[in-house]
């Protein structure tokens, strides 16, 4: 358990919050951690029927925690608690429901690429500045995103670091439905429980049929991981890293 990340059940939902607003829900190599084993856990618990994720109002994620990267970046060591995540997020055998208002940088928007349904506010913008940062896309999303949105909407997003709007990703096929703010824990929780209440076994294979063989995630997933070691330590990144930091 980590105070920055609340794990919850609600009947057949496990929710796993992001819970650090003073930070934006910037994600540290602890937050990582949490939300892996919650989703193995709760992978693992017959009572658990679908998993799903959450952020603060107006901040999914500032995405990883800069200062966590500048540390990579200066020698130090960190990244198989990210990598861990993300393994447990593409073999995730039970569904991913997700629930964005605001911010959604990085990793902030790349998760809902596995997830199976994403609620937005129109308030939200998903945006990847990975290039600006000397760095490259991560979570699959150099494959993902292209399937799902075709090669120049995902060159637009992944390298060229244009965001999108909710209304703008919902167009895009990146996202289920754009709802009030108000409305939006209440939203995702009842997708959630509508997907918990159907036959699991039907529900497990559908899935799995929808999805399609995950091999091919997880296998870009680590190609990506290896070139974003690499780029931690440049001094693109560097350099990037240390004007976020120095920038107030
Ligand atoms: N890592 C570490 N800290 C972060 C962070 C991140 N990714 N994003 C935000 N924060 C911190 C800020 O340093 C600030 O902390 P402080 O109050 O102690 O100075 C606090 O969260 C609030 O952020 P702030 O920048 O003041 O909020 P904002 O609303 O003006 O801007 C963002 C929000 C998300 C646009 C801006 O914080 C940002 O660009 N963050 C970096 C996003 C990023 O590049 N993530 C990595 C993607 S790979």
């Amino acid at each position: 358990m980590n105070d920055h990340v609340r794990i919850e059940r609600r009947g057949a939902l496990q929710v796993i919050r992001l819970n650090r607003p003073e930070k934006k829900n910037a994600i540290t190599r602890a937050m990582y951690a949490a939300m892996a084993a919650a989703l193995t856990a709760g992978d693992a618990d017959d009572g658990v029927r679908c998993h799903v994720i959450l952020g603060q109002r107006g901040a999914f994620s500032a995405g990883n925690d800069l200062a966590d990267f500048l540390a990579v970046a200066t020698g130090g060591e960190g990244g198989q608690e990210v990598y861990d995540f993300l393994l447990a997020l593409a073999k995730a055998a039970k569904p991913l429901v997700s629930g964005v208002d605001g911010i959604a940088v990085g990793i902030g928007t790349t998760m809902h690429m596995h997830c199976d349904l994403t609620l937005a506010t129109p308030a939200t913008v998903f945006s990847t500045p990975f290039v600006d940062l000397g760095l490259v896309p991560e979570a699959g999303s150099s494959l993902i995103a292209p399937m799902v949105l075709g090669h120049q909407r995902a060159f637009a997003l992944l390298a060229l670091g244009q965001g999108l709007v909710a209304e703008e990703a919902k167009a895009a096929g990146l996202i289920h439905a754009v709802v009030d703010p108000d409305a939006l824990d209440d939203a995702v929780y009842e997708l959630a429980e509508r997907l918990a209440a159907k036959p699991p076994e039907a529900l497990r294979i559908a899935r799995d049929l929808i999805r399609g063989p995950r091999e091919a995630i997880i296998a870009r997933i680590g190609e990506e991981a290896e070139h974003f070691r690499a780029r931690l330590k440049s001094d693109e990144a560097r350099t990037a890293f240390m004007a976020f930091m120095s920038r107030k």
